[in-house]
């Protein structure tokens, strides 16, 4: 048996190309001097005006970036490219799952943008209002993003998986007046049926004044007179007609929201900037991504989640990149797909998640064997740790061991990548490396002292970047409580995976420590499933835990109580399954359901998960002194 390296190097080529040729030095100085690093990357952008001060981080933790500048990111992200030779070149290369396509230079991007934008603003949406986007991966839905950010008004998209309770939440948390929607996409050879799912939330929704919704199927949805509009009637009214202004906005004026899951309670809507943020996710995907001019990008994510926000839309905008954006599932209708589609397309750089990499594994090596993969240059991985395993077939099979992989930590609340390679960096299969420039992390116990090499703890990111969340939208006593509470001492933010840093530096990221849940990469609460199963009446109370899977990296598994009235079998099973998929949307629903008598619980009645996931995995249980009985 060949001994396998410690670490992977990249070719000579890879390095010799790079945009970042060296780490040690210029990440040294970055920490020692963030404002000065952080100033010379927003001088990559133009802005209406320039800031005063780069960083105010007076009033912690709501730290500020760019004060005093005047910007709008749609200024960086199509309108300096209409006056270069960026102009007539391919911003999106859109394609459908039933394999229709479409294609849009920035010019055309514009076009879309600024009719839409006009649409909006003659409905009256104003500025700094927040207009909820539901949508499948059409290009409708960038244009929504971005013809919001151009009049100044906040998007909040919301991914096109979840159930109308879930849709229904978020409009009422943002009291949105307006719903951007489409009639359906497809997924799996299946029509979605998101009209009749907005419908329903809008029901829920007394802040609605009116819904725009995209033809993508032709299927026949219910639209209410004086509040349902087409968007392919209003794109062709005269008020659409002529260039739509982009409005200047503060540096640190609202982008967009994006909710996302947290330990307790419902989900939380963290807030993101067009000034720090549009330096932050340009900055980091041109030095990790290496994205050069002729380069097609490729990230497979879902818009309507961080990566898609930071990595399709925003990020390779400002850059002035080429960007695929796919509608449908990676295996229809057959598991060769995206293998397709890269050599169709002469993707460059694929960016995904191990869920589907391992996903695609299953199917075997013979699939991407078919196809001419050799425009790759560059992989990338996010969303949960990559096992070994599927990083090597990842590595040997799709990169064809040509294309170093980027492992790339980050969370919604970072808004871009904080720990991960570059290009020039010696990899090891699961470790996302180092932290990138102008971030300083650590690894710590509870009482924030550094933990021993290779000794698991709690991952935390000790420097503020303009990239991060600002606040959570209406609760910035919960942001302070959710982030900077635990280490408030030090002033860290408390980032909640547990990780272990190696003796070469390298991070390695164990998973979450808190009662979140990555299941295939998404992000769930505990506290959301628990409470999607209480919601049941047949259901007294419920505990959920995550356990390893193979292909998902976790899978939920929940325990139920029953009413005093109502007998286990094996069709209420399935049915609370389904509830759970219908309260919240079909990636919340557990893989097991157990009935139980009790659930572990401390004496002041909390669930102890730890001991459920012990004996699920047939482990110590560890402290018990604090169990009820
Ligand atoms: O647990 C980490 C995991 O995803 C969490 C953040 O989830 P979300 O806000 O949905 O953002 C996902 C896309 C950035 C983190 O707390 N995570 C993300 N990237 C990695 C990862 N775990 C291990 N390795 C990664 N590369």
């Amino acid at each position: 048996m060949t001994k396998e390296p410690k670490f992977y190097h990249p070719l000579p080529e890879v390095i010799q190309n790079a945009t970042v040729q060296e780490y040690d030095k210029t990440y040294q100085k970055s920490i020692s001097n963030p404002e000065a690093f952080w100033g010379e990357q927003a001088g990559n952008l133009d802005w209406y005006k320039k800031w005063d001060q780069v960083f105010d981080g007076g009033d912690k933790p709501f730290f500020k970036w760019y004060t005093g500048a005047k910007t709008n990111i749609i200024h960086n992200a199509i309108d300096r490219h209409l006056k270069t030779a960026n102009r007539n070149k391919l911003a999106f290369m859109w394609e459908g799952e039933p394999g229709d396509k479409r294609q849009f230079s920035y010019h055309d991007l514009d076009n879309e943008v600024s009719k839409f934008a006009n649409v909006l603003k003659s409905m009256g949406v104003k500025q700094g209002e927040i207009v909820t986007i539901y949508m499948p991966q059409i290009p409708e839905l960038v244009f929504a993003m971005l013809a919001c950010a151009k009049i100044g008004a906040v998007h909040s998209v919301v991914y096109g998986g979840f159930s109308s309770e879930a849709l229904a939440g978020r409009i009422q948390d943002a009291n949105s007046r307006f719903l951007i929607t489409a009639d359906g996409g497809y997924r799996r050879g299946k029509k979605t049926d998101l009209k009749s799912i907005s419908n329903a939330a809008m029901l829920e929704s007394p802040s609605i004044e009116a819904c725009v919704t995209v033809k993508r199927t032709g299927d026949d949805v219910h639209m209410q007179e004086g509040r349902d509009f087409w968007y392919h009637d209003l794109v062709c009214l005269p008020i659409s007609r002529g260039q739509c202004e982009t409005v200047e906005m503060d540096s640190e004026d609202t982008l967009f929201l994006l909710y996302t899951s947290g330990s307790t309670g419902k989900p939380k809507a963290l807030v993101h900037t067009h000034g720090g943020y549009g330096v932050y996710v340009s900055t980091t995907l041109r030095m990790v991504f290496d994205i050069k001019p002729q380069d097609r990008f490729w990230c497979a994510a879902d818009p309507g989640w961080i990566t898609g926000h930071s990595y399709i839309v925003y990020g390779p905008l400002i850059l002035g990149a080429t960007v695929m954006l796919y509608e449908g599932a990676p295996n229809f209708p057959f598991p060769n797909r995206w293998w397709d589609m890269i050599e169709r397309y002469k993707i460059n750089i694929l960016y995904t998640s191990p869920t589907a990499i391992r996903g695609l594994m299953r199917f075997g090596e013979n699939w991407p064997k078919k196809h001419d993969l050799s425009s790759l240059r560059l992989l990338g991985s996010v969303g949960e740790p990559i096992n070994p395993e599927a990083w090597k077939w990842y590595f040997e099979h799709i990169g064809q061991g040509r294309c170093p992989i980027m492992d790339t930590w980050w969370q919604t609340e970072t808004g871009g990548f904080v720990i991960t390679p570059l290009p020039i960096t010696p990899l090891k299969p699961g470790s996302a490396s180092k932290p990138f420039f102008g971030n300083e992390v650590g690894v710590v116990d509870e009482e924030g002292n550094d933990s021993k090499p290779n000794e698991e703890g709690s991952l935390v990111i000790k420097t503020p970047s303009p990239g991060m969340a600002r606040t959570i939208l209406g609760d910035p006593e919960r942001y302070i409580q959710t982030y900077w509470k635990k280490y408030e001492k030090q002033g860290w933010y408390h980032v909640g995976d547990s990780a272990r840093k190696d003796d070469d530096g390298y991070y390695w990221i164990i998973g979450r420590s808190d009662d979140v849940i990555k299941v295939s990469g998404y992000r769930l609460g505990t506290a959301e499933v628990e409470s999607a199963l209480v919601s049941h009446p047949s259901v007294s109370e419920a505990a959920t835990i995550a356990l390893p899977h193979e292909v998902k990296g976790n899978a939920i598994h929940a325990y139920v109580i029953l009413r005093a009235n109502e007998k286990p079998s094996e069709e209420l099973e399935v049915h609370l399954k389904d509830h759970v998929g219908k309260v919240m949307g079909p990636i919340a629903k557990p893989e097991t359901l157990t009935f139980v008598d009790g659930l572990p619980k401390t004496r002041s009645g909390k669930i102890m998960r730890r001991v459920l996931k012990a004996r699920a995995l047939g482990q110590d249980e560890g402290d018990l002194s604090t169990l009820e009985d």
